[in-house]
């Protein structure tokens, strides 16, 4: 129908930051509130789509008709991903650690007199890049974020080539920009072919935007 134009369409987004775990009581994490990625589930979600939200840890109550699953760490949410296959869809805003801890002690690490403890980090996998590359089940829209703080433009092609993936929403997250964690957001829609500048506004109406703009994309494939 014209006011639900994703009835039916299942659709995956992820939202929030990682907690990658140190030992039972410490983890690194980043600063994304999940405000952006929520507000695309609810969008999707009002206009019908059947939204799983693969969520880390935020303080945002679930959006009305949304199945969320909660996670903590880049691993975890990758295997939340992977069960939630296949959808039509994918929405990826959640703010990954690229890095973990390589071997998280099970017991709180003690402060020794004159000794500092050191990190080993490990590489986590890239949840936007293994779906977008997977064989069977690829979504048949993949949209990634890239997060940069310079050349916003060029940093977000450069990224969606490299992922795979078929739409970039670029933002600047440069300190004082307030993206992280925020209310507003200013954003690129990036493509392989175009670029298009979208006015800095709440992180509701860039999700409504972006809700339209994938239910034309699904109306324009029905047509073919
Ligand atoms: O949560 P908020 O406070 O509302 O803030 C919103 C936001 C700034 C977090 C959001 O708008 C945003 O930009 N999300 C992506 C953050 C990010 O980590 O970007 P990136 O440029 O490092 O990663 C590029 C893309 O790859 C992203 O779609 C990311 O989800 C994905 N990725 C990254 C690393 C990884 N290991 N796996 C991934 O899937």
């Amino acid at each position: 129908s014209a006011k639900k134009p994703l009835r039916g369409r299942k659709m995956l987004v992820t939202a929030g930051p990682t907690h990658e775990p140190i030992d039972p009581v410490r983890y690194i994490a980043n600063r994304s509130s999940g405000k952006q990625g929520y507000a695309i589930a609810a969008a999707l979600a009002d206009l019908g789509a059947e939204v799983t939200l693969v969520s880390g840890p935020t303080r945002l109550d679930t959006p009305r008709g949304v199945t969320r699953k909660s996670i903590e760490s880049a691993k975890d949410m990758l295997a939340a991903c992977e069960a939630a296959l296949p959808v039509e869809a994918a929405i990826f805003a959640a703010a990954v650690a690229d890095w973990r801890v390589e071997a998280e002690s099970d017991q709180k690490i003690k402060k020794r007199e004159g000794q500092l403890p050191s990190l080993s980090l490990a590489e986590n996998p890239d949840i936007l890049a293994t779906v977008s590359a997977r064989k069977s089940d690829r979504p048949s829209l993949v949209i990634g974020f890239a997060a940069e703080t310079e050349t916003i433009i060029e940093n977000g092609k450069a990224k969606l080539a490299k992922k795979g993936c078929d739409w970039i929403l670029a933002n600047d997250v440069g300190t004082g920009t307030g993206t992280f964690g925020g209310d507003d957001n200013q954003v690129f829609l990036l493509t392989r072919d175009s670029v298009e500048d979208w006015p800095k506004q709440s992180k509701e109406a860039v999700a409504r935007t972006l809700a339209d703009r994938i239910a034309k994309y699904f109306q324009e494939v029905d047509a073919c």
